[in-house]
């Protein structure tokens, strides 16, 4: 298969991380065991993954003018991800403020910080970057009219859109036709649709509701139950996760789209490829940190081949 081209557009952050034992309650204070800054972000996670995955990944965001943005830099671009078009505005980078449990549960409170800054004209002034792309991958941790024109100028050219609508907001539906793959967990279906996901009748009606809304296909993610898929032409698949020892969920979801996208290389998602996303997303949750915890296609491929031979 051609390498494939993948422009993402989309948060960076630094991620301060507390290792605790317990989330504290409210109004409770709670020493913390230990203290990471992890660079992360749901954008930049999601370009590393697919980067890793072998894609050839382009990635469009904003830094602040502090000391987190070169590193922040720094870290994407060890890990293969172009950075020509990253925009530096005054002020503070993103920053998210994480804490995971002992059962690697996370709680992340957001400050958009130069993320909220990225405009629809510095997308304009960057479209050069749209020219080779075979996808253009989308969260929700930018302004939403950039993500929209974003999405408008990606359908124009007829380059594929992922979009991964993370974390839920309230947006306008009529973008719905404007997607090619939305991939999403329940909670943002819920959100979406209207529809409460707790089982797996409730994610089918909530994918074909979104289907009808417009999207081309649905991969709608599970947590410990897996992946179920579905499109306009009734295909639905399941995919079950794998059981691993959980350490971190972070970043977890964002693995998962980053590995699809690379190995899907067009629309075309087959049980194959949600497999190989499903092994990349389990093995990042045993892993401690957002980007540092991204597997690369040979660990993917070997983690697999040691699942085959338990079957
Ligand atoms: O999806 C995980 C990411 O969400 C973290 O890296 C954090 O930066 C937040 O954006």
């Amino acid at each position: 298969m051609p390498v494939v081209k993948i422009l993402v557009i989309g948060s960076i952050n630094m991620d301060v991380v507390n290792h605790v034992l317990k989330h504290p309650l409210p109004g409770e204070t709670i020493k913390s065991i230990k203290t990471d800054y992890n660079p992360g972000g749901k954008g930049a996670n999601q370009a590393v993954a697919a980067a890793l995955a072998g894609a050839q990944v382009m990635f469009i965001g904003a830094v602040g003018n502090d000391p987190f943005a070169s590193q922040l830099l720094s870290a994407i671009r060890g890990m293969g991800v172009h950075s020509d078009f990253v925009i530096h505005k005054n002020g503070n980078s993103g920053l998210a403020s994480i804490t995971v449990d002992a059962s690697g549960e996370n709680h992340i409170i957001l400050s958009e910080g130069a993320n909220g800054l990225l405009t629809v004209n510095d997308i304009q002034d960057s479209l050069e970057a749209f020219e080779n792309a075979d996808i253009v991958m989308l969260q929700n941790e930018i302004n939403w009219d950039t993500t929209r024109y974003v999405m408008e100028e990606s359908h124009k050219r007829g380059i594929s859109v992922y979009f991964n609508p993370a974390p839920a907001l309230q947006i306008p539906l009529d973008i719905l036709h404007l997607i090619d793959v939305l991939i999403l967990n329940e909670t943002e279906a819920e959100s979406l649709t209207g529809i409460p996901v707790t089982n797996e009748y409730q994610a089918i009606q909530a994918s074909v509701k979104l289907i009808d809304g417009g999207v081309g296909k649905v991969v709608l993610t599970l947590g410990s139950k897996g992946a179920l898929f579905s499109d306009s032409n009734f295909n639905v698949k399941h995919v079950p996760s794998f059981d691993v020892q959980v350490v971190d969920t972070t970043a977890a979801g964002d693995t998962f789209i980053g590995v699809l996208a690379a190995t899907t290389g067009s629309t075309d998602i087959s049980e194959e490829t949600l497999r190989f996303a499903s092994a990349a997303a389990a093995i990042k949750i045993t892993r401690k940190g957002a980007l540092d915890g991204i597997p690369n296609k040979s660990e993917i491929e070997a983690f697999l081949t040691s699942a085959n031979s338990k079957k």
